[in-house]
């Protein structure tokens, strides 16, 4: 139905932007939130390279819950101010970890992981759920990662 991959060497601006057409494409007039997710996880899954881990965490009645992923099995509730994902939600703004383990608080769900990548999807100012990457390779994330999942959580905003 949909054959959406990143182009053959190309750049990590180039390889977010694809994402996020893809991403608009798949989503464009479909309300449910679930069924949004679901694809965008399974897009990061093809199109970000190195990842043990990604997916979603909405806020539900104060916490994180566990949504749409690609990977191991994840802890399913995580606490504003807990862990990397907790930390992105109190802070409203997205955590680059270099050194998972250097990270305070930081819940390991695969032991694989040592570096993360957590980006805040915020609708009217309010954080509305995280994007959450994980990599086996330390500081595997860097700012154009950053931005290009953040380009992708802002048109996801009004989406899930
Ligand atoms: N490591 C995250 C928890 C979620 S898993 O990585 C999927 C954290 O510290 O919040």
């Amino acid at each position: 139905m949909f054959d959406f991959a990143p182009a053959p060497e190309a750049t990590k601006p180039a390889i977010y932007a694809e994402l996020c057409e893809a991403a608009e494409a798949i989503t464009a007039g479909e309300p449910d939130a679930v069924a949004n997710m679901a694809n965008v996880a399974a897009l990061l899954g093809e199109f970000v390279a190195d990842c043990n881990w990604a997916g979603f965490y909405r806020m539900v009645e104060g916490e994180l819950v566990l949504g749409p992923f690609c990977g191991r099995p994840a802890c399913i509730r995580i606490p504003v101010g807990r862990g990397v994902c907790g930390a992105a939600v109190a802070e409203g703004r997205s955590q680059l970890v270099e050194d998972v383990h250097a990270f305070p608080g930081h819940i390991a769900c695969d032991a694989r992981s040592r570096s993360e990548l957590v980006v805040p999807v915020l609708r009217d100012g309010v954080v509305v759920a995280v994007i959450d990457l994980d990599s086996p390779t330390p500081a595997r994330f860097d700012a154009e990662d950053r931005a290009g999942i953040e380009a992708l959580a802002a048109l996801l905003a009004d989406r899930i």
